[in-house]
């Protein structure tokens, strides 16, 4: 099975978390992109009721007290469920929406599957650009090794 198939499968999977007249947050990556297009094909199941969807990296999570679910993919997860996220460079607003959310429903494929995080994919940290150098040296301190991520720019600048 490819990799796309079995994104498709667990954006699939994941419809059955959501339910008529609630609010799904999303969040971003080719996982939820799949999941996005599995919600349009559930219109006809859901006839007269609404399903509002409200995205981790467009939407002003102040116009939402509460999300139903919240649905997205991430870069590694253990099978106790610690997951490293914002490869996409979109952490700190999915962790906001998740914040917002009663249950996160994570989608991914079984490449994201490790049993020690960090094994494929390094840690993003997001930080302010007048920082950027502070935090570096504070994660060394620590142990760490921080690249900085030319011409990557998170959706909060
Ligand atoms: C966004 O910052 C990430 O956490 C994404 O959730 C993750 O990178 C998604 O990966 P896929 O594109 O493989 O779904």
């Amino acid at each position: 099975m490819t990799q796309q198939e079995m994104k498709k499968i667990a954006a699939k999977a994941a419809l059955a978390f959501v339910t008529p007249d609630t609010i799904v947050g999303v969040g971003s990556g080719s996982t939820v992109n799949c999941f996005i297009d599995e919600l349009a094909s559930m219109k006809d199941k859901i006839k007269g009721s609404m399903i509002f969807y409200f995205e981790a990296n467009h939407d002003n999570a102040n116009e939402v007290t509460e999300l139903d679910v919240y649905i997205d993919g991430a870069d590694e997860i253990t099978p106790q469920g610690a997951m490293i996220k914002g490869g996409g460079a979109a952490l700190t607003r999915e962790k906001i929406v998740s914040a917002l959310a009663k249950k996160f429903v994570c989608i991914v494929d079984g490449s994201k599957q490790v049993n020690v995080l960090g094994s494929t994919f390094p840690l993003p940290v997001e930080v302010i650009p007048m920082a950027r150098s502070y935090v570096a040296r504070e994660l060394v301190k620590l142990g760490g090794s921080p690249e900085y991520r030319e011409g990557v720019v998170t959706d909060n600048g």
